[in-house]
């Protein structure tokens, strides 16, 4: 499984741009709160020679001892937690990592949980219906999609698949319940959806699950203000987000802190007291050119977004 799980072509989304707004510097001290097959962990490592130093953090046990091998050669310099960034404050303080000089989140699953089969992430190949990213995670998706509502089925489908026919798919799913493998789920799913385009009709479902079971936007939710207080003076925060309801999030988030006052326009003076804490580096997010899809189809819905932490104390 190691062997497989280590492939030589695990291509780190958006590379250069990482390094690029990151900007590791020898002595610093960087969290990757999504270390997963630590490549961008290594190019921090490296960048910041000889003596800067690592925390990373994932919540799959499994993509964290194929990290530790990989980030072994770096010795003391690399240290990981087996944890989800949504205790990140906490995480990083026990671990000496209370002020940084960067923060990178490169969000959604990795290609060691896309491509394992029994981890049940992927609609293409036959596994069981888990998709639990680590142990964390309260319920696998065979508990949401054999004992949800129909209702509820349908809520999480549009809100978190973004699914058109989000009722319809729901329906389909409760008429044919139970089951136990993704592949007879996406055929369900693929048939109420109908055809969607370049993607594979079950996309958008097993989106919504994965989200669901591993309660991913609310993670991300808690993560970022977290983030901010664990930056030092002028410390980077970079975010890569790979669908809309992640990247609004980031956005709306960096909005509001770089902003000193979030009062409604009509309010004559403001009331909220907001300061703001970080500056925003990308006015636009970052996208992977054509070359790096060409590469890597995963990058084709990266968007990278970043900020500085303001001097001062927030
Ligand atoms: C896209 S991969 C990161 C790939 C990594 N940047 C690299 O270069 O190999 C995302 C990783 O984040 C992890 N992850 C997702 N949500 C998490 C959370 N709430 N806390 C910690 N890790 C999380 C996943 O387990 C996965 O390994």
């Amino acid at each position: 499984m190691e062997d497989r799980a280590t492939p030589a072509e695990h291509i780190p989304v958006l590379f250069a741009e990482v390094m690029e707004w990151l900007r590791p510097v020898p002595g610093g001290r960087y969290i990757d709160a999504t270390l997963g097959l630590a490549g961008h962990a290594t190019g921090i490592l490296e960048r910041s020679a000889p003596d800067g130093r690592l925390l990373g953090i994932d919540r799959d046990p499994q993509a964290l001892s194929v990290a530790q091998a990989r980030l072994a050669p770096f010795g003391e310099r690399a240290v990981t937690r087996c944890a989800s960034f949504a205790d990140l404050r906490s995480i990083a303080e026990e671990a000496g990592f209370g002020q940084v000089d960067g923060i990178l989140l490169d969000l959604g699953v990795s290609s060691l949980q896309l491509d394992e089969a029994e981890r049940g992430f992927s609609f293409r190949a036959s596994g069981p219906l888990d998709m639990r990213m680590g142990p964390s995670a309260e319920f696998d998706a065979a508990q949401v999609v054999n004992t949800w509502s129909e209702q509820e089925l349908a809520r999480i489908l549009y809100e978190y698949g973004e699914e058109r026919r989000a009722r319809r798919v729901a329906r389909a799913i409760c008429s044919a319940r139970p089951f136990y493998d993704t592949l007879s789920l996406a055929a369900v799913v693929a048939r109420a959806a109908g055809p969607s385009g370049k993607i594979h009709p079950a996309t958008r479902t097993f989106q919504a699950l994965r989200i669901v079971v591993n309660d991913e936007l609310g993670a991300l939710q808690r993560a970022l203000p977290q983030a901010v207080t664990c930056l030092a003076p002028y410390g980077r925060l970079v975010v890569i987000a790979f669908h809309s309801l992640e990247d609004r999030i980031v956005k709306q988030f960096l909005q509001r802190e770089v902003h000193n006052c979030i009062c409604p326009p009509e309010m004559p003076v403001c009331t909220c007291g907001h300061r703001a804490t970080l500056q925003l580096g990308t006015r636009k997010p970052v996208t992977a050119s054509e070359a790096e899809v060409a590469r890597n189809p995963r990058s084709r819905s990266a968007r990278l977004r970043s900020a500085a932490r303001l001097g001062g104390s927030v």
